[in-house]
This record gives structure tokens, C-alpha cells and sequence, in this order.
């Protein structure tokens, strides 16, 4: 078998159309456009990336789109004040702290602070708590976008085993959370999980975001069997890849998603969609 390429750069820039026309009407009516305030601390190359990635996703959808650069050296104190301005400013209605933090700041407390009707990222014990209760409002975004390019598939579902590798807060966790809502049987595994390929090798969906290149072999994929891979690693030559053995995986499953070009974009369109539905519930 050769897998279909489950192409998430095509899915997310129909994603980013509709989002867009959607914020053209609104402005035809004159109603004014969603806000997000992106906020990075310290110098993190990689959050660098990711942040002004956002920002651009935004500006092109017609989002306004404010980023908040502090140096590594702000205070826990000064973070907390400016998302209780934030919280209450009108012209914003998503609110996205890049993570990981310096060490001087403890990312729960922040995470908290944000009023979890700004939660664009998903990430508050209130937006998780409705995912598990299988009532969610602000979904995680990277789990939002896999579960958008699953029903792309077409594939029913309920009843199929999903394995997902890595425990996360930002992936792994709300990613177990909406296979179980969709009815999967759910199994997550983690750097303690005993022998982890019979497990793969059971499992009619895999979730792989533990970000070490090429760790899951492709011998070890169920013929037929679904791949998410969230893994985004740069080898020594510069090349991209993901944490799947591609090649040989390509050949098993019957639909994988490539990196770059799969996750990724799914990632930023899902804050793009959650931002306006915040929007939309805040206005
Ligand atoms: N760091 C890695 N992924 C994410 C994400 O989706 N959102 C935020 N805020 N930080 C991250």
C-alpha cells in the first residue's frame, strides 16, 4: 500500500480562506476585526519563528494582530499585569503566551491568568476541562488541526485504536482528549511505556509528537494504519523531518502527513479559527 498524503498546507489555506471572507463580511458591515495579542518572552529562536509565523497568518486573514516582544529578564509580576490589560482590553479577543517561558516564570500560573474566553491556545484548566467533559469551546489548536485533517479523510472513527506517542500538555494530553471524544480506544504512551511497538504495531491511528527524527521505525506501522506526525526536527544537513521514519511508512499506511507541510499549518489555522470564534463569543 502507498499512503495518501494527507496535506495540511492545502486544507489550512481553505481554512485561512474561509476565515478570511468571513472577517471581509463583518467588515463590510462594519463590524471591526477579531484581535490577538501574541506575547513572547525571551529570545528563543524557534518561538521566534513560530510568533511572527502567527502574526503574518493573522495580518493576511485580516486579524489584527498585536505582538508583545519582552526581554528574558521580565518578571513574572510584569507578565501577569500586562495579561490583566489584555484580559480586559476590547479590541482583543484572543490572547497567546508562546511557550516554553524563562525559568523565572511559572507558565501554569500565566496560563491561568489568561481570561479563558481569550484562550486562544486551548490551554487553560477551563478549556480543558470542557474537552474532557466533551463539551469544548477554545480546543488546543495542534490537536484542533489533527482532528480537522482526520474528517478530511473521510475515515469513520468510532472504534478504532489510536495510539499517541508523547504526553504533553500542548499536544499530547488534549490530542488523547479528542480521540476519545471522537470514540477511539486511546492509548497514550510516553518515555516510561513498555514495549512501544507492539503497541504501534496495534494501533489504526498514530500520533507521534515526542520531536526525536525518525523515531518511530516505518516496519513497525499496521498496514493501513493512519499517521500524524507532529514531530518538526532539523537534521545536520539542514533538511526538515518529522519524528516518522517517512519512506518506509509511506509504503504501510494509507494516509500520513508529511513534514513540513503537514501538522504545521493546521497548527496556525486552528488559532486563526479559534481567534474568531472568540470573537464572536466575546462581541
Ligand atoms: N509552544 C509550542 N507550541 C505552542 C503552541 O501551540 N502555543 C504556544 N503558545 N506555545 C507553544
Amino acid at each position: 500500500m502507498t499512503a495518501k498524503i494527507l496535506n495540511g498546507k492545502t486544507i489550512a489555506a481553505q481554512l485561512r480562506q474561509t476565515i478570511k471572507q468571513q472577517i471581509q463580511i463583518n467588515t463590510e458591515q462594519g463590524i471591526r476585526p477579531p484581535g490577538l495579542a501574541g506575547i513572547l518572552v525571551g529570545d528563543n529562536p524557534a518561538s521566534q519563528i513560530y510568533v511572527r509565523n502567527k502574526h503574518k497568518a493573522c495580518t493576511e486573514v485580516g486579524i489584527l494582530s498585536k505582538t508583545f516582544d519582552l526581554p528574558a529578564t521580565t518578571s513574572q509580576d510584569e507578565l501577569l499585569n500586562l495579561l490583566d490589560k489584555l484580559n480586559k482590553d476590547t479590541e482583543i479577543d484572543g490572547i497567546l503566551v508562546q511557550l516554553p517561558l524563562p525559568t523565572q516564570i511559572d507558565s501554569n500560573l500565566v496560563i491561568e491568568r489568561i481570561a479563558p474566553t481569550k484562550d486562544v491556545d486551548g490551554f487553560h484548566p477551563y478549556n480543558i476541562g470542557r474537552l474532557v467533559l466533551r463539551m469544548p469551546l477554545l480546543r488546543s489548536c495542534t490537536p484542533k488541526g489533527i482532528m480537522t485533517m482526520l474528517e478530511q479523510t473521510g475515515i469513520d472513527l468510532v472504534g478504532l485504536d489510536a495510539v499517541i506517542i508523547g504526553q504533553s500538555n500542548i499536544v499530547g494530553r488534549p490530542m488523547a482528549l479528542e480521540l476519545l471524544a471522537a470514540r477511539c480506544t486511546i492509548t497514550v504512551c510516553h518515555s516510561k511505556t513498555k514495549n512501544l511497538k507492539s503497541k504501534v504495531q496495534n494501533a489504526d491511528i498514530v500520533v507521534v509528537a515526542i520531536g526525536q527524527a525518525k523515531f518511530v521505525a516505518g516496519d513497525w506501522i499496521k498496514e493501513g494504519a493512519i499517521i500524524i506526525d507532529v514531530g518538526m526536527n532539523r537534521l545536520e544537513d539542514g533538511k526538515l523531518v518529522g519524528d516518522v521514519e517517512f519512506e518506509t511508512a509511506v509504503k504501510k499506511a494509507s494516509w500520513i502527513t508529511p513534514v513540513p507541510g503537514g501538522v504545521g499549518p493546521m497548527t496556525i489555522a486552528s488559532l486563526l479559527e479559534n481567534t474568531l470564534l472568540a470573537f464572536q463569543k466575546n462581541f
